[in-house]
């Protein structure tokens, strides 16, 4: 079997995915295809990054073929709705300039326009025209999946949400297991502020002989918790890539579990992103 993590699709979501987000499109296109040489197979991208187009040149110039490659986008706030959704994933295809997306997610939930339903049943119809092998959420709480299942039957195959040592998700992860949901972590390297330079992450990345970033990584994943990850630099992307080569042990995850819990994005339940 595919190593990673299987959805309720049927897709394998890899432990790493590779994230591009502050990728223009030529820096991306550059990246993705250097990704998938060094053994990325997924992607992630969000019309919000505003570099489906450099991803997409990627994906269709890297040399491993389209079908063993995996993209990730997603529907921006500004686009839930049915008529609004369905138009923005078309323009996400023709930016990407691919037949099919693997993974569509709703970016964030923006319970106060109540029309997350709504997006959730028009990602169903696209689905069923072959344009999306997999629909999933991102950044919602259970609360907000729960109206989904309510309405269509059918939870999310993915929830990508903020989760890493500094903040751990427990309450959330156990909720999405009980439903069927894979999580997916964003963030889980700390997205450059500050979390590598942690000394107990160190500590225990000197232990391993690794760095501070896999131990972070690994951390999610030996819980089953795949990541993203996004490195401009080649040898950091190698790096990031190999999280089976180590195992934390006991001792390792209770010092992991005294990170004080602080968010470093946005709270789904109160903050808009268009
Ligand atoms: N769904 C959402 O709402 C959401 C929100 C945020 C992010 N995301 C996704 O998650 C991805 C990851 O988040 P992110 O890009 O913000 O940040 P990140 O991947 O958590 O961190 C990236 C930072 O870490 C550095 N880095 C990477 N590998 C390293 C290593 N091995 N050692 C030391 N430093 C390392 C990078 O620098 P260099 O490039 O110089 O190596 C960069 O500064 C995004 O690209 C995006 O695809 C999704």
């Amino acid at each position: 079997m595919e190593h990673g993590v299987k959805l309720s699709s049927g897709q394998v979501l890899p432990p790493v995915t590779f994230g591009t987000w502050k990728l223009d499109d030529t820096a991306a296109e550059q990246a993705v295809r250097d990704a998938a040489t060094e053994g990325y197979r997924a992607f992630d991208t969000g019309q919000r990054y505003h570099n489906e187009a450099g991803v997409g040149a990627g994906m269709r110039t890297a040399s491993v073929p389209r079908e063993q490659l995996m993209v990730t986008t997603k529907l921006r706030g500004g686009d839930h709705g049915a008529e609004q959704a369905e138009r923005a994933f078309k323009a996400s295809l023709r930016n990407l300039g691919l037949d099919y997306v693997d993974l569509y997610l709703i970016h964030w939930p923006l319970p106060r326009l109540g029309l997350y339903v709504e997006t959730w049943q028009a990602l169903h119809e696209l689905r069923d025209q072959g344009l999306i092998r997999t629909i999933g959420v991102s950044n919602f709480t259970a609360e907000h999946i729960d109206a989904l299942i309510a309405a269509t039957g059918e939870a999310p195959a993915v929830n990508q949400v903020e989760c890493h040592v500094g903040w751990r998700q427990d309450a959330l992860r156990q909720q999405m297991a009980d439903r069927g949901v894979v999580v997916q972590s964003w963030g889980a390297i700390g997205r450059g502020k500050g979390l590598l330079e942690d000394g107990r992450l160190q500590q225990v990345a000197a232990q391993h002989g690794v760095s501070p970033a896999q131990v972070a990584m690994r951390w999610a994943w030996q819980q089953g918790v795949p990541v993203i990850a996004k490195s401009g630099n080649p040898e950091r992307r190698r790096q990031n890539l190999d999280l089976d080569s180590f195992m934390l042990t006991d001792d390792d995850m209770a010092l992991l579990a005294t990170f004080e819990q602080v968010r470093i994005g946005k709270d789904p339940d109160v903050d808009e992103e268009y």
